[in-house]
């Protein structure tokens, strides 16, 4: 590391993309149990800010683990490295400018600490998708919460593996309790306001 000199944004930095996109950037951190809502929550919430004109990036658990963290299984160094490979690149994204909305299951609060700390603080927005194992095995979109019952999946979230609620997130999604149009909203109203400059007029009329 002794002879790496990185050198982030000498002409442009992240301001003036943020004045070019007219929008500011954030990490969106939708944390939950596997079938929780988490990506199907995002993409909503991804199509109510286009229609705003913000630009975003959806990252999430089945697209980067075919991807850039395909050699990653799911013990829980293999979870750990998951999750600071993803908070690396999308502190990429901030720096760029784009809105993230990350849907990763990221079990324990320690992993979402980290997160927290490689993002930064003030662009990291928790969002806890609150779904009971209940639910989501009941739901089970995929079939796994089955196979993982009959011993096909080790280290499953929820039946062998844990997952820690957050203590204190930004904004707490009771998908239970509501529709997916009023947990949409949930999250907008939060995001919105820090993202979109109410006096922008490219935002104006949207
Ligand atoms: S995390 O724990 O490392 O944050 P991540 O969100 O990337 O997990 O991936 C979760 C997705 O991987 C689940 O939605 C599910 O489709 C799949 N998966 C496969 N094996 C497991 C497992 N043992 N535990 C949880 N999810 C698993």
């Amino acid at each position: 590391m002794e002879n790496i000199h990185p050198v982030f944004d000498q002409i442009l930095g992240r301001s003036d993309k943020e004045q070019m996109l007219r929008q500011r950037s954030c990490a969106l951190w939708f944390t939950g149990l596997s079938g929780s809502g988490k990506t199907t929550l995002a993409r909503h919430v991804e199509v109510e800010l286009a229609k705003r004109g913000v630009l975003t990036q959806v990252l999430d658990g089945d697209n980067i683990r075919t991807g850039i963290n395909s050699n990653l299984g799911f013990s829980e160094d293999d979870r750990a490295e998951n999750i600071r490979r993803i908070a690396e690149v999308t502190k990429l994204f901030v720096q760029c400018g784009v809105v993230t909305l990350n849907c990763f299951i990221s079990p324990t609060r320690e992993m979402r600490e980290m997160a927290r700390g490689i993002i930064g603080n003030e662009d990291f927005v928790e969002v806890f998708v609150d779904t009971s194992l209940a639910e989501c095995e009941d739901r089970d979109v995929k079939g796994l919460y089955k196979k993982a019952r009959a011993g096909e999946i080790p280290h499953f979230t929820g039946i062998h593996a844990p997952f820690e609620n957050p203590l204190h997130p930004d904004v707490h999604v009771m998908t239970e309790k509501k529709s997916i149009e009023a947990c949409v909203n949930d999250v907008l109203s939060y995001v919105l306001l820090r993202v979109v400059s109410p006096h922008d007029e490219h935002h104006d009329g949207l």
